[in-house]
């Protein structure tokens, strides 16, 4: 019986793309009830494709992906093709998907499926802007304490802002939605870029993903040599850091990752810091912590688990 039941919310995103692989690679774990589409590093008919494309990747045309929201609570969709490419999967040639997009809207799947399964038993697990999560809450406010606990990819405290000074673009695309999820009051686990950026696909780690010579192994290892360049210029880093995944492999190893209870308040005012997160890393605030915030991965663990899981399959 896999330990979690998980809905993952994405829009991917090579590296969207790679947790969804790793979430599938582990049935003993994980069991997907779903995948919801969302607006974010490219627009919502090319996130929710890219979501089908790596289930039939994967070859799990069981998987049902549903499109949800295509833009954010307040504001102006802000995409990345800068980072991901136009279609937002740059890298390996794949087939056009042939599974069908399921019918409902991605937030009544979400709604649904959390009034439906056991309250407590069901973790979401957004790698995107969080629009779709946060529309849930307000359509439904009854679901909130159904959900087992939020495993998230977004944020940042010391390594500050990747789309802006100042924000990280998950919370930067959509801080009204970050603001209602974080004050929500369901269990948080946060993966910022404190951590993530710690996950880098160095050209030996790149390689390994490569060698094994699987279509999954090969597209990975072309996905994330696309999507390293925005990194490597920005940042002078090794390679390209695999945000998404640290969500689903702290559902599989916990332990790999170490963090801090603290308060994260998200800016929703200033156009200067907006979507930054305030985390209250120091407790110098009396503000109650709200989040399990990560700050280190052993990543070399990371990465052996993760082309573990890619060879199955
Ligand atoms: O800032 C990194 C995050 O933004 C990742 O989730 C990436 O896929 C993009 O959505
Ligand atoms: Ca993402």
């Amino acid at each position: 019986m896999p330990e979690q039941k998980i809905i993952i919310d994405t829009d991917p995103g090579q590296d969207d793309a790679v947790a969804i692989l790793l979430a599938l690679a582990s049935p003993d774990e994980i069991e997907v009830l779903g995948i919801t589409a969302v607006a974010g590093n490219v627009p919502l008919t090319l996130t929710e494709r890219n979501a089908r494309m790596v289930c039939e990747l994967a070859g799990r045309t069981d998987i049902r992906v549903f499109a949800g929201c295509d833009r954010p609570l307040g504001r102006a969709l802000v995409t990345a093709e800068h980072v991901h490419g136009k279609s937002g999967l740059y890298g390996p040639t794949l087939p056009e998907p042939t599974m069908p997009l399921q019918e409902q809207h991605g937030v009544d799947f979400i709604v649904d499926t959390l009034r439906r399964e056991p309250a407590g038993s069901v973790t979401l697990c957004p790698l995107g802007p969080l629009t779709n999560i946060a529309t849930a809450m307000q359509q439904a406010p009854d679901i909130i304490p159904r959900i087992r606990q939020i495993v998230l990819m977004g944020g940042a405290y010391f390594q500050v802002g990747n789309i802006t000074p100042a924000a990280e673009f998950n919370i930067h695309v959509d801080p009204q939605a970050a603001a209602i999820v974080f004050g929500a009051g369901a269990p948080l686990v946060v993966m910022p870029l404190d951590v993530t950026h710690k996950a880098l696909v160095t050209a030996a780690r790149n390689d390994a993903f490569r060698a094994l010579g699987t279509p999954v192994g090969i597209a990975v290892a072309q996905m994330t040599e696309f999507f390293e360049r925005f990194d490597k210029e920005k940042y002078g880093s090794e390679g390209a850091p695999l945000h998404d995944p640290c969500v689903t492999a702290w559902l599989i190893r916990p332990e790999l990752f170490s963090g801090r209870r603290v308060n994260v308040e998200i800016e929703t005012e200033s156009e200067l810091t907006m979507g930054m997160t305030v985390a209250d890393w120091w407790g110098v605030t009396k503000r109650a912590p709200n989040a399990l915030f990560m700050g280190d991965i052993d990543a070399d663990g990371f990465f052996a688990l993760l082309t573990e899981r890619l060879a199955r399959l």
